[in-house]
């Protein structure tokens, strides 16, 4: 269907305008100490200090070159120095500037030899004055200490490797690997090809170090004083507003979002169909019983009592109260005659009628059972043409999978009044679903043992550019209306479609249990657009 749904735009908010500073160049809102405090578990005056630190330097100073060398001189973390910064520059107290730096550090598997010596001089020390067999060497060693020894150390000129005895070609040799690495350790610089010849083994890689260069912001204060952002009865009783410093306003701040409250989408769409109903003259019918008997919501529609759907596979019955205790006699009397043997030019179903099964109580599997129910009223008056629709909970005893649930929501309409046709039906469902934004319709014949004709219901869907199945519909059997006592020439245009599945579609949700039941993201609930069909 061509449903569109249109974003909500929340009012802009009125009670809570909250003062939000410029930020220039960090995107993130520039943090206010007392919760970075929170965040880091830090004591208030660490960061105070930082900032201290930060501003007081610059008073006499033209600039911060280096962050990271400001931290070590001052004796405070670089990570606090970072945070003050970042603070600092989104009140415009500072203006800074990123330095990237490459450094090295050790990798997992150059840790270790920083600790316990390169595997060439492992090896080295492993072989004593007289030679050693390689696999005595070997088993000393380990196989991955032993593979990487043996290459260095042969490359390096420091042993001799026999066919089966390795001995050593030098007296003495010096772990350079092992203090190279250790250097890199405590940040000193090295040779490029020292380095090189590091990161060819994989021993230490790169790593970005980013700090901040720092000069004077326009909002510059040798100290920041926090600025009010009420304006309260001890400021005016104090004088204290005179000199205080009020926060700025920021009208286009969000408001809070409203807790509580919110409309599911199917009740969203539910209410876009009464608008149509109404609008096109239809009076609601009274929906408020889940609880039926099998008479009104069977046999009262000429459903015979060996329909599969009557199955308890199909139909959830009641175990307690189980049956019904009223129904009216002399049209349950009508009702079994019309079923066993026909009348009114019908020959019936011709099946031993039981009352007993219509008295078995379910969950209505429709809520056409609801308009039966009112054209039995109806036909109790002098007749009165009427205009009815419902849209409420049935009940189905279905496998649960991506398109059912065991319950869902069905929109029935009905029209009765005398001399009607299927042209009329044809014709007010045109008029129904063009108001749902679907003007282009098919029906198919179908088959539903209280309508006759009956036709399914196709529409062109645009946004999808296929037809789809929108409805099922039809005219009410005589063998229906007549023993309700409704006069001869009256009959009954119906239709019936879900409401879960156009409200899939303007939703774009594509598995009911998203929608409806236990598995549903309560924030979808909380935040989903506004529907407007067909208006
Ligand atoms: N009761 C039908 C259903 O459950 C829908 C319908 C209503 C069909 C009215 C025809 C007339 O699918």
């Amino acid at each position: 269907m061509n449903f569109d749904t249109k974003p909500f735009h929340q009012p802009k908010a009125q009670a809570h305008i909250l003062a939000k500073p410029k930020i220039s160049k960090f995107s993130s809102a520039p943090a206010s100490s007392p919760l970075i405090h929170r965040l880091l578990h830090l004591p208030p005056s660490l960061h105070l200090m930082a900032e201290e630190a930060v501003l007081g330097f610059l008073e006499h100073n033209e600039q911060i070159k280096d962050s990271g060398e400001f931290a070590e001189e001052k004796g405070i973390s670089h990570e606090e120095i970072v945070n003050v910064i970042k603070s600092l520059n989104g009140f415009r107290f500072i203006d800074v500037q990123d330095i990237k730096k490459e450094r090295w550090q050790l990798t997992a598997e150059g840790k270790t030899y920083a600790a316990s010596g390169s595997p060439e001089f492992q090896l080295f020390m492993a072989v004593p004055p007289e030679g050693i067999s390689r696999t005595e060497l070997q088993k000393k060693l380990g196989d991955s200490v032993f593979k990487i020894g043996c290459q260095q150390a042969i490359k390096n000129k420091w042993v001799e490797m026999g066919k089966t005895q390795v001995s050593r070609k030098v007296e003495h040799v010096d772990d350079n690997v092992k203090a190279l690495l250790i250097k890199i350790n405590d940040g000193e610089a090295l040779k490029q090809e020292d380095i090189d010849a590091l990161k060819r083994r994989k021993l230490i890689s790169p790593q970005i170090w980013k700090g901040y260069s720092v000069k004077k912001g326009p909002n510059y204060a040798p100290k920041r004083r926090k600025p009010a952002t009420d304006l309260t009865r001890e400021n005016l009783q104090s004088g204290e507003w005179k000199e205080l410093q009020f926060k700025e306003y920021n009208f286009s701040a969000k408001g809070f979002p409203v807790e509580g409250g919110y409309l599911h989408p199917l009740l969203k769409v539910r209410r876009q169909m009464q608008m149509i109903f109404l609008q096109m003259g239809f009076e609601e019918m009274p929906t408020n019983n889940f609880v039926e008997s099998s008479f009104w919501n069977f046999d009262a529609l000429f459903q015979p009592q060996q329909h599969p759907a009557r199955d308890s596979h199909d139909t959830f019955f009641l175990r307690e109260p189980s049956t019904t205790k009223m129904l009216p006699e002399d049209y349950v009397e009508r009702v079994k005659q019309i079923h066993e043997s026909g009348g009114h030019g019908s020959r019936g179903y011709g099946y031993d009628w039981k009352r007993e099964e219509a008295n078995k109580n379910l969950l209505r599997t429709h809520t056409t059972a609801v308009s039966s129910r009112m054209l039995y009223a109806l036909a109790k008056k002098p007749f009165e043409a009427k205009k009815y629709y419902s849209i409420d909970r049935v009940f189905r005893n279905e496998a649960v999978d991506r398109t059912h649930l065991a319950e869902f929501h069905q929109i029935e309409g009905l029209i009765c009044d005398r001399g009607l046709s299927l042209g009329d039906l044809q014709g007010v469902l045109h008029d129904f679903f063009s108001r749902l934004g679907m003007s282009k319709l098919r029906f198919k014949p179908a088959y539903n043992p209280y309508t006759e004709p009956s036709m399914e219901i196709f529409g062109y869907h645009e946004g999808l550019k296929k037809w789809v199945e929108v409805g099922n519909s039809g005219m009410f059997r005589p063998e229906m209306l007549l023993p309700m006592g409704l006069p001869e020439d009256v009959t009954v245009i119906a239709w019936g479609l879900s409401l879960e599945r156009p409200t899939m579609i303007l939703y774009g949700i594509d598995n009911i249990r998203d929608l409806f039941g236990h598995k549903v993201d309560l924030s979808l609930i909380k935040s989903n657009p506004i529907c407007r069909i067909g208006l």
